[in-house]
């Protein structure tokens, strides 16, 4: 299909702020989290999604996965309508579009092995029996952990380690879209350019569209095709990622390029850096 993968239009999602009280005295309001957002992901397109904290990056990434409903507006997977969807729980659309956190890892259920973790992932998407394993195999060394991995608990595993199992399992569903919520700021700089050289080589070879959001402007400019720039629940700049950080319009994406230690929204991330460093990853 030639239209957006991913569309968003007139997007609000609010939540009801006051106690009982405020509410039985006609005082309670609505804290607007995301405000009238329309946008439009392409197949194939690696968004840098930035923005201070509390912007409506995370709420964004939960509604276009379906974990929450928009207060009004509509969302739109491949033309079709999410909520529509939705009503179909078990529906493919479900594996299509995969979510990885900051703490991936510590949703690994802590009495299952590696190895049964990824097997039962692949169950789902309609692997057979038979060859769960030497996927699970091929998954482990995609994210760049070894086969000794497999029988080990996930508390037997570091951070790092648990986080990458938390994106193997994710892409276990093949999906069609990752919406990666600050998936590497709790591991070390060289984990991170790992865990990035890994997701650029993936949306290069497998077409695979990706929402990365991140505070670290380097690592989006780096990794990233587009961006869009949030505040307040409200896109306020998108475009080509190298042309808004290189001439931003926008005095807040302005704000947020100049409060970055000097040099650091152009130098290198840590991503190219290893990459001319060590020539492939996993
Ligand atoms: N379930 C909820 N109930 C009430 N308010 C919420 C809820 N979830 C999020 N919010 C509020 O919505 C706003 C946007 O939150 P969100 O998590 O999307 O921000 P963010 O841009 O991801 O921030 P960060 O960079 O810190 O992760 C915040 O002010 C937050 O407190
Ligand atoms: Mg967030």
């Amino acid at each position: 299909m030639s239209g957006p993968i991913l569309a968003l239009r007139g997007v609000t999602k609010s939540y009801p702020q006051g106690g009982l009280l405020d509410r039985l005295l006609g005082r309670a309001s609505n804290f607007v989290a995301l405000d009238d957002v329309t946008l439009q992901i392409a197949r194939g397109d690696v968004v840098g999604i930035v923005g201070e904290s509390g912007s409506g990056k995370s709420t964004l990434a939960s509604l276009a996965v379906g974990l929450t409903r928009p207060t009004t507006g509509e969302i739109l997977l491949d033309g079709e309508p999410l909520a529509a969807l939705m009503r179909d729980h078990a529906g493919p659309w479900r594996r299509r579009i995969q979510m990885v956190f900051q703490d991936s890892g510590s949703a690994l259920n802590p009495r299952k092995t590696i190895a049964r973790c990824l097997a039962q992932t692949l169950a789902l998407r309609g692997v057979p029996r038979a060859t769960r394993e030497d996927e699970s195999m091929a998954l482990l060394a995609l994210v760049g952990l070894g086969s000794e991995m497999a029988p080990r608990l996930p508390h037997e595993l570091s951070g790092g380690q648990r986080q990458r199992v938390g994106l193997a399992r994710a892409l276990a569903m093949k999906p069609d879209i990752l919406i990666a919520d600050e998936p590497v700021s709790s591991l070390d700089v060289s984990l991170q350019a790992q865990v990035i050289n890994l997701l650029s080589r993936l949306t290069r070879e497998l077409g695979l569209t990706l929402l990365f959001i991140s505070h670290d402007l380097a690592v989006v400019r780096t990794l990233c095709t587009r961006i869009i720039v949030m505040r307040k629940g409200r896109i306020v700049e998108e475009g080509p990622c190298l042309d808004v950080l290189a001439r931003p319009a926008h005095p807040y994406t302005q704000l947020l390029i100049s409060s970055v230690p000097k040099g650091i929204a152009g130098r290198r991330a840590p991503a190219a850096a290893a990459a001319s460093a060590t020539s492939s990853v996993g």
